[in-house]
């Protein structure tokens, strides 16, 4: 799916993600700053903070009790904020816009 990832500064990356990957690991597989992961993905660490941007917040599945739970260690936290490893990608995620917060910690 190509998924639009925009840094907290303004710049933007436009990527093609494979299904089964995580928002998480696409940042990671094409180098884009500001989406740590430190955990790897086991939703432990919330340093794969983004905001879901262009009304894609509302299309995406509902988070789970601990990617809810983890989000509260996230740095400036908003309604649109989510754990990125927890957003899986699937075909249906095509046009996915995801921002960078100014910091993960
Ligand atoms: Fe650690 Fe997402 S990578 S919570």
């Amino acid at each position: 799916a190509k998924i639009t990832y925009i840094e907290n500064g303004g710049t933007e990356h436009h990527v093609d993600v494979p299904t089964g990957l995580s928002v998480m690991d696409g940042a990671r597989r094409f180098t884009i700053p500001g989406i740590d992961g430190d955990c790897g993905g086991a939703c432990a660490c919330a340093t794969c903070h983004v905001y879901v941007e262009g009304g894609w917040a509302e299309r995406l599945p509902p988070m789970e009790e601990i990617e809810h739970d983890m989000l509260d260690f996230a740095f400036d936290v908003k309604e649109n904020s989510r754990l990125s490893c927890q957003i899986k990608i699937d075909d249906g995620l095509d046009g996915l816009i995801v921002r960078t917060p100014p910091r993960q910690y």
